[in-house]
């Protein structure tokens, strides 16, 4: 049985058509589930996503409210929080992302007001935290035609995001190995009309998907927490062979605000996972907090640390 608490959400309307849509017994994601659940390699062996999990912690059609998805009232994040990431983003936003990109409260998200004034939610914050790690680490807005492919893109949270602050990307693909998300970031990345620069990949597609198109930058947020060291290990080793040469890793801020790497298996333990990445000649580059100013790193939205791998020639 579930520990979480029940998701909720802040009712808004939604789009023409999207009750009807976004329903757990909607055909697409069962004929999904089915391709999934034939796959004989591990990517889908499921340990923090369970069918349990799935089915209580996803909020249908209010898939953006706090749930298994995204965390928003969860960590203990309350408007204060709020506040200090909003302010800390502001010092430092060279590129304008807090007046590019926008929170507009679609599909259940909780949204916050701080002084900017600015309506802030987690989803916009730590897209924006993330994408400056990258900008950070890689001159994200220096390298046109960045092919990128976010592994547990969840909804399309950050797909949406990246591709609305630097068109200058080239591709942003989402996979996942849980049929709802690619469910549900098909349907989001439509209504956000950013398919122009985003495509949702199926995971029994995933493979041969690498025969045509080549990954600069691999991303997993959130989501190598919530999985097993056999699925993890799969999908390191597919980047690998495939010569993705950057890997960024966000895990969950957890106990120790994500300082190390850590599965979940099916017993509860959650062994390190970091040495599937050198093992598979990824180094470790950089691993930062999340805020770079300690007292933001106490008090702001769900503090964690983020990483960057390179692959080594
Ligand atoms: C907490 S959500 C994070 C979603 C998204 N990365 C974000 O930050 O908004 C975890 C994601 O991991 C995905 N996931 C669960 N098990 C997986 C697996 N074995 N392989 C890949 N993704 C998985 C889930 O479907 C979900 O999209």
């Amino acid at each position: 049985m579930s520990l979480l608490p029940p998701p909720s959400y802040v009712a808004s309307s939604l789009p023409e058509g999207a009750s009807e849509t976004l329903r757990a017994d909607n055909p697409r994601i069962v004929d999904l589930k089915q391709r999934y659940a034939s796959l004989e390699n591990a990517s889908a062996h499921y340990t923090g996503w369970t069918d349990e999990h799935i089915s209580t912690q996803i909020e249908w059609p209010y898939f953006r409210g706090d749930n298994a998805y995204v965390w928003q009232l969860r960590d203990a994040n309350e408007h204060d929080n709020y506040q200090i990431t909003a302010d800390y983003i502001k010092s430092r936003d060279r590129l304008g992302l807090l007046d590019k990109l926008t929170e507009d409260g679609a599909f259940g998200v909780y949204q916050y007001h701080t002084d900017e004034p600015k309506t802030v939610s987690r989803d916009l914050l730590d897209s924006i935290l993330e994408i400056y790690f990258l900008e950070d680490q890689l001159g994200l807005s220096n390298w046109p035609n960045i092919n990128i492919l976010d592994i547990g893109a969840g909804y399309g949270r950050l797909a949406h995001r990246l591709a609305t602050a630097m068109p200058n990307i080239g591709q942003y693909f989402c996979v996942d190995a849980v049929a709802e998300s690619t469910f549900l970031s098909d349907y989001y990345l439509n209504y956000r009309q950013v398919t122009h620069k985003t495509k949702v990949v199926a995971l029994d597609e995933v493979e041969n998907f690498f025969q045509k198109n080549q990954i600069d930058l691999a991303i997993n947020i959130h989501s190598f927490s919530e999985c097993a060291i056999a699925s993890i290990e799969w999908w390191v080793k597919l980047i690998r062979k495939n010569q993705v040469k950057y890997f960024m890793i966000v895990p969950n801020c957890g106990r120790n605000q994500g300082q190390e790497l850590t599965s979940i298996e099916n017993d509860r333990t959650e062994p390190l996972y970091d040495h599937l990445l050198t093992e598979n000649n990824y180094e470790l580059v950089c691993r930062q907090p999340k805020f770079l100013d300690p007292k933001v790193q106490t008090g702001g939205v769900s503090p964690t640390h983020y990483y960057l791998y390179k692959l080594a020639i």
